[in-house]
């Protein structure tokens, strides 16, 4: 199965990626992830992209392209993925058919701009494996660490008001003409996504003809 996750800044991709995950073996991939990682390593793509993410603009779509097309060769996606957050602008969807990817469906994780901003602001990360907590609605077993692995959580830099309103204006100026386009395929699927986490997950799953 390939399947893409498309929201706002805060919808709930990364969450429900994770559900997907453990249901369908298959990896995520999120090219948010994938350039803070290289923000940390201080790579030359990593320094290209700082100035776009701080300041909550997307990357260049060159420099995002690139770098999922090495992401897809790796053997990992040979059984199918998850795109979480890619893609961002009608290029990038346009670039992605290029690679053949012949994506099954299009998940689209509807919310509320104004519940986003309170939900940014409780949202911590592992800063080993980028999984994503809340401080109230999906708390860590064990404050501060990670679940999953252990690593450290941390709170993003790009979670602060400001920066999440900018990137809630370009989510509907560059993004949401994603959704039109994946419609007119026939493969998008509009999920209402402001409930509680596990509601949410079930309603995609249902959506996807999955068992919980
Ligand atoms: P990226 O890391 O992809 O950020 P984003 O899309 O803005 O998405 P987030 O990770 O903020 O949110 P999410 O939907 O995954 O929410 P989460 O599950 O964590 O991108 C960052 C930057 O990188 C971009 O601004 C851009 O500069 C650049 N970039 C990345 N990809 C790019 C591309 N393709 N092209 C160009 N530039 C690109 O949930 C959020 C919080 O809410 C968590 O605390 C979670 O626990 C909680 N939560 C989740 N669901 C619920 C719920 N139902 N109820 C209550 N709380 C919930």
């Amino acid at each position: 199965m390939k399947l893409i996750l498309i929201g706002a800044p805060g919808a709930g991709k990364g969450t429900q990626a994770e559900k997907l995950i453990e249901k369908l073996g298959i990896p995520s991939i999120s090219t948010g992830n994938i350039l803070r990682e290289h923000l940390a390593k201080g790579t030359e793509l990593g320094e290209k992209a700082r100035g776009y993410m701080e300041s909550g603009a997307l990357v260049p779509d060159d420099l995002i392209v690139d770098m999922l097309k090495a992401r897809l060769s790796k053997p990992d996606c040979e059984k199918g993925y998850i795109l979480d957050g890619y893609p961002r602008t009608v290029r990038q969807a346009e670039a992605l058919c290029g690679m053949g990817a012949g994506i099954d469906r299009v998940v689209s994780i509807e919310t509320d701009d104004e519940a986003i901003i309170r939900r940014m602001s409780g949202r911590r990360v592992c800063r080993d494996c980028g999984a994503s907590y809340h401080l109230l609605y999906n708390k860590p077993e064990k404050d501060g660490v990670c679940s999953k692995c252990g690593g450290p959580l941390y709170q993003r830099d790009d979670d602060k008001e400001e920066t999440v309103r900018a990137r809630l204006s370009v989510f509907h100026q560059q993004t949401e003409p994603v959704k039109a386009y994946y419609e007119k395929e026939g493969i998008l699927l509009r999920i209402d996504g402001m409930a509680e986490i596990p509601v949410v997950t079930k309603r995609i799953f249902d959506a996807l003809g999955l068992s919980e």
